[in-house]
């Protein structure tokens, strides 16, 4: 498995479709807007103020991670850089590769972060443990 660098990940400007009288419409397809195909999306919402989300890596999932409303940071480690996004455009979307350290947090109230994931859950593509995370990215 290759192994991807913070520099691999990007915002990805989704089309907009806009009406001024009836508000924007955003679009992602399969095979057009990503690198990879949505097998899942999840959202996280309701965090409260103060708290962060994320603390894992993957080793084999792609990402796309909105913020649907209102606002977050997302910074991204790859064992040897950091790299902060700031999300608060619903027509963006941050391109999360796999085998980087995320940390989600600065959360607005409201907010609501929507992630379109290449696969399904499997906690066997987690690795939780940030000393593992380390080891990982050393080993080739
Ligand atoms: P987790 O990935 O730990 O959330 P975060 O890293 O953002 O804090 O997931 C929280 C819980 O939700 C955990 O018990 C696993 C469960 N979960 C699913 O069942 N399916 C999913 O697709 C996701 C993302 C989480």
């Amino acid at each position: 498995m290759e192994k991807y660098s913070v520099a691999d990940c990007r915002i990805i400007e989704l089309d907009r479709h806009h009406s001024d009288r009836k508000g924007n419409l955003s679009v992602v397809e399969n095979g057009i807007t990503l690198p990879f195909d949505v097998k899942r999306v999840y959202y996280l919402y309701d965090v409260p103020g103060g708290e962060s989300r994320g603390s894992h890596a993957h080793r084999s999932l792609n990402q796309l991670i909105i913020a649907a409303s209102g606002s977050f940071r997302v910074t991204l480690f790859d064992g040897t850089e950091r790299r902060s996004f700031f999300l608060n455009r619903p027509y963006q979307g941050l391109l999360v590769r796999p085998g980087l350290w995320r940390d989600l947090d600065d959360f607005s109230s409201g907010a609501v972060c929507m992630v379109l994931a290449s696969d399904i859950y499997k906690e066997e593509d987690y690795i939780r443990d940030f000393e593992e995370f380390l080891a990982y990215r050393d080993n080739g």
